[in-house]
């Protein structure tokens, strides 16, 4: 028996990096896995990857910033396996790396929208899904930049700031409801999003592992299999916290 046998699971961000390493470890793990992400072909691809390691997944093509977009996953969730029973809000996007006051407008509304309003849209929805059952469990993704300051991504750790703030609250909202909230806050993590964002810096990577007191960086994985052990029951006395997955970084 896995730790989430049985479980409806939603997985936002799901095609790549943590999100695609995320939908792995919850059907291992025994969770019927809705794949959600903006690019629905990776989506799919997530979801058919289980389906053809012998789970059950489906995907939906999603913008976490649209609620209604959301509303349509949790419903598809719903009306396919009867329950949403626990959430990985894992989607999130940096925008570009500068100071602060250079950073544009366009990309602080984008990165808001779907860092900020994405996962208070994911709550909104699936809350009242979980309580329609009597329980649940949540996860969003913060970060290291969610609990310290993060010069040349000031906007995103404001947005992760704010992740952390929510998950706070709505644990608090729903504790007694048996709805529990938290959040990872992953440190620097081997995927596409800080490669992208470090492309045209040399050596940025390398610079990262040496931030890592672990000596190296994290593995998608990694962050997945702590998301996947809270929202499991062995984790039922635990909600509203932010747990680093992040090889000591936050220790410094
Ligand atoms: N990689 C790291 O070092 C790191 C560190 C701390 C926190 N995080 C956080 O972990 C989460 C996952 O990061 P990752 O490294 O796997 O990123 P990634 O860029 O590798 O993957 C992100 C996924 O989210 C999807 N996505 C982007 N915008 C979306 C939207 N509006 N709606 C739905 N899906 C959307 C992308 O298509 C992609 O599949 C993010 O919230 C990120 O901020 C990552």
């Amino acid at each position: 028996m896995g730790m989430l046998s049985g479980k409806v699971a939603m997985i936002t961000g799901a095609a790549d990096g943590i999100g695609r390493a995320a939908v792995t470890v919850f059907a291992r793990e025994g969770a019927l896995v809705l794949a959600c992400d903006i690019d629905g072909a990776g989506a799919e691809a997530a979801a058919a990857a289980v389906r053809a390691d012998g789970g059950q997944a489906l995907a939906s093509a999603m913008d976490v910033s649209d609620l209604s977009q959301v509303r349509v996953g949790v419903e598809l969730a719903l009306t396919s396996w009867g329950s949403l029973d626990v959430a990985f809000n894992n989607a999130g996007i940096t925008g570009p790396m500068t100071s602060l006051v250079d950073y544009p407008d366009e990309w602080f509304e984008r990165v808001v929208a779907v860092n900020v309003r994405g996962t208070w849209n994911c709550l909104r929805e699936q809350i009242p899904a979980m309580l329609q059952s009597g329980s649940g469990a949540i996860v969003n993704a913060s970060s290291g930049a969610g609990a310290v300051g993060a010069p040349g991504i000031g906007i995103y750790a404001a947005t992760k700031h704010a992740i952390l703030g929510l998950t706070k609250v709505a644990a608090l909202e729903n504790a007694t409801a048996g709805v529990r909230v938290n959040a990872v806050l992953p440190g620097i993590i081997d995927t596409n999003q800080p490669r992208n964002l470090t492309h045209d810096i040399p050596g940025a990577m390398d610079a990262f592992k040496s931030a890592m007191p672990i000596g190296r960086l994290g593995r998608a994985d990694e962050v997945a299999e702590a998301a996947a052990w809270l929202c499991s029951d062995r984790a039922s006395l635990v909600t509203g916290v932010g747990v680093a997955v992040d090889g000591g970084y936050l220790a410094q």
